[in-house]
């Protein structure tokens, strides 16, 4: 992160090294946090430890996490401007966490939605750490005296979560934590599933329900080409009533920064095959750079690991002037 002469606002945001990232963590976050990237001074983070709060192969988690910090570059955030690293680099995550779960109520953390959902999902193996997971999120955040979290609709729970933490903790201990703001997208903060547009769209679910940021343009226009609309034929706004269409609308609209009501009139006479080619385009267009730029990074493991360990130990320096004001508050014993 550059020097500055004003110090400029903090950003932190994470994604998880969990599979592949679909074009609703592009839309609902990644594109954002490029457009944000001059104006803040930005930590984006490769969050591996959240990711295992499902079971991960080490091989592929090892892989993913290098994959992501190429997918990150290769969106337009450049590692000289903004901290990529990972997680489980910075020891003060996992210390943090552990302090702020002893101002978190079971009850609190009880009745978070991806909770209940994840739970449900993983029946086998409802752990502690999918319990706590939003605990490691406010440290994530808190550790960086963040402003600002552009995140998806999805993550507004957790996000108020922290904020309740650290106002806790502050009332108790003095201004040690900045309170974060969230920065969530007006169009496309809940990309919907292809399939099943009542729901998000989800890495964890069928192929054909998500559109991958590496799929092939072939691929992309299958899936779109199959996507459920409905039967009434007209195109209009209306995630209530049209969730498919309205779903594409707001994918173009994200990915052209067009308005969704001036998508809409540009529509106006045209069917739904056509409304499909305008979404495969957007797409396609959106992709085709960073896919180029993913392929030539991801060849270059040796300065993706170098990205990741400069970037780690800034984040660490940076993470622990935090940490050792929160135990000095705490009252755990001086270090000599
Ligand atoms: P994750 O890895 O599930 O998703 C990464 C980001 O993508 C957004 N997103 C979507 N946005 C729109 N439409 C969708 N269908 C869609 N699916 C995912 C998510 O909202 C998220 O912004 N807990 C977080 C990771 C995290 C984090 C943090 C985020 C850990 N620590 C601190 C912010 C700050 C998560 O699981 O995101």
């Amino acid at each position: 992160m550059e020097q500055t002469a004003e110090k400029k606002q903090v950003i932190f945001s994470g994604i998880q090294p969990s599979g592949t990232l679909t074009i609703g963590n592009y839309i609902g976050a990644l594109r954002n946090f490029v457009t944000l990237q001059h104006d803040y001074d930005c930590i984006y983070c490769i969050v591996d430890e959240h990711a295992i709060t499902v079971r991960q192969n080490p091989a592929d988690l090892r892989r993913r996490c290098l994959e992501l910090a190429a997918i990150y570059i290769a969106s337009g955030l450049d590692p000289k401007q903004n901290l990529i690293y990972c997680q489980s680099h910075v020891s003060a995550h996992a210390e943090l966490a552990w302090i702020l779960g002893c101002f978190t109520y079971m009850g609190e953390l009880n009745r978070m939605t991806q909770f209940k959902a994840k739970s449900a999902a993983h029946e086998d193996n409802i752990n502690a750490g999918l319990f706590t997971y939003p605990v490691l999120m406010a440290a994530d955040i808190l550790l960086y005296q963040t402003n600002l979290v552009p995140v998806g609709v999805d993550q507004k729970q957790h996000l108020e979560l922290c904020r309740d933490i650290a106002q806790r903790f502050n009332a108790v201990y003095g201004n040690v934590f900045t309170i974060p703001e969230g920065y969530i997208p007006k169009v496309g903060a809940k990309i919907m599933s292809l399939q099943e547009p009542g729901k998000k769209m989800s890495k964890s679910d069928p192929e054909d329900t998500y559109i991958a940021l590496l799929d092939s343009p072939d691929v992309i226009r299958k899936k779109i080409r199959r996507a459920v609309t409905d039967s009434d034929g007209e195109i209009r706004f209306d995630p209530e009533n049209k969730p498919g269409v309205s779903n594409l609308l707001s994918m173009i609209s994200a990915l052209t920064g067009t308005p969704v009501n001036q998508v809409v009139s540009d529509l106006q006479g045209v069917g739904y095959g056509e409304l499909k080619n305008r979404t495969t385009e957007a797409v396609v267009t959106a992709l085709e750079p960073l896919q180029r730029e993913y392929q030539r990074l991801i060849a270059d493991k040796a300065y993706l690991q170098s990205v990741i360990d400069e970037n780690g130990q800034k984040a660490s320096a940076l993470a622990t002037r935090t940490l050792r004001k929160v135990q000095k508050k705490i009252g755990f014993a001086p270090r000599g």
